[in-house]
C-alpha cells in the first residue's frame, strides 16, 4: 500500500521544475509527486520532455526554475551528490561502462556507499534479481545483450541504495520477450523490496501496466495524471497513447 491515499508527504516532489534549451523550453513549470512505495510512471511521445525531466531531477541538465524534494529536503543540484541524497537513474540507452565488467559495473553503481561489507551483500542482492548477470560477472558489459545490459543499468542504480529508483525507457529497443521479463522483474523490486520507482516510457500500455498512477507529459507540460487503471481505459489515452481502441 503506498503512502498516496493516506494523506502522507511525498517522498519525492517536482514542483514548478523548468528546462530549458536556450530558446526551447523542454519543461514548463512540471509538478509531479512519488509516494513512499509507489511506481509512478510518465509517459509520453518523442520529445515530450520526459528525459529532460529525469536528467534535471538527477542534476545532469540544469534546472531553470522550480525545486525538487526528497523527503521534505531540497535535493542537491549536482549528480553525484543527488545519488548519495538517495536518487539514482538507470538512464536512456542504458550507458553502461562498455569497457568494464559486469561486476566493475556494479561496483561504479555503490560510489557512495563506503561499507565493503555492504557492497557486497548489495552486489549478491542484485545477482539473485538478475542471475543473468551473476553467470556473467566477468564479460565486459559492451558485450551484454540490449536486455542484460538494461538489467545491468538497473542493478548498477540499485547498488547506490536509493530511496528513489528512476527508470528512463527500459523497454527501449527490446523484444517482446525480454521486455516482459525485465517489467516482471520491476515489480518484483517494488513489491518485494519496497523500492519507490519513477518510471519514464514511449511503452504507455506497458507503463501503465505497471505503475501505480501516472502522469501524461505532452511538450514539456503536464496535461493529466491519474490511478493507472483508470488510465489505461481513458479513451483520450488509449487514442493518443495506446493504438487505438484494441480489436477483440
Ligand atoms: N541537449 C539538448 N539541446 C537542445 N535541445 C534538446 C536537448 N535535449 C533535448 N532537447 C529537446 O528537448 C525536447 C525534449 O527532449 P527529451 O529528450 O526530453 O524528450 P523525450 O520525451 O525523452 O523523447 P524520447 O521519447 O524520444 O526519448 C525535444 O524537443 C528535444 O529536441
Ligand atoms: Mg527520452
Amino acid at each position: 500500500m503506498s503512502d498516496a491515499a493516506t494523506g502522507k508527504a511525498p517522498l519525492l516532489s517536482v514542483q514548478n521544475l523548468s528546462v530549458n534549451y536556450g530558446a526551447i523550453k523542454a519543461l514548463k513549470r512540471a509538478n509531479l509527486d512519488v509516494f513512499n512505495g509507489e511506481i509512478v510512471a510518465v509517459i509520453g511521445a518523442n520529445g515530450a520532455g520526459k528525459t529532460t525531466l529525469m536528467n534535471a531531477i538527477v542534476g545532469d541538465v540544469p534546472r531553470a526554475e522550480g525545486i525538487i524534494l526528497l523527503e521534505g529536503a531540497r535535493l542537491p543540484a549536482k549528480s553525484y551528490q543527488v545519488v548519495a541524497a538517495g536518487v539514482s537513474i538507470s538512464p536512456e540507452g542504458r550507458k553502461v561502462f562498455a569497457p568494464l565488467t559486469v561486476h566493475e559495473n556494479l561496483e561504479m553503481g555503490a560510489f557512495p556507499i563506503k561499507d565493503r561489507n555492504e557492497v557486497k551483500k548489495l552486489r549478491e542482492k542484485i545477482y539473485n534479481l538478475f542471475p543473468r548477470l551473476r553467470e556473467r560477472m566477468t564479460q565486459y558489459a559492451g558485450t551484454l545483450s540490449g536486455g542484460e545490459q538494461q538489467m545491468l543499468a538497473i542493478g548498477r542504480a540499485l547498488m547506490a541504495r536509493p530511496r528513489v529508483l528512476l527508470l528512463d525507457e527500459p523497454s527501449l529497443g527490446l523484444a517482446p520477450i525480454i521486455i516482459s521479463e525485465i517489467f516482471k522483474e520491476l515489480t518484483k523490486i517494488n513489491s518485494e523490496l519496497g523500492m519507490t520507482m519513477l518510471i519514464v516510457e514511449q511503452n504507455a500500455r506497458k507503463a501503465l501496466q505497471l505503475s501505480h498512477r501516472a502522469y501524461v507529459l505532452q511538450t514539456g507540460e503536464i496535461t493529466m495524471s491519474g490511478n493507472s487503471k483508470e488510465l489505461l481505459r481513458n479513451p483520450e489515452i488509449e487514442a493518443a497513447y495506446l493504438g487505438g481502441k484494441k480489436k477483440k
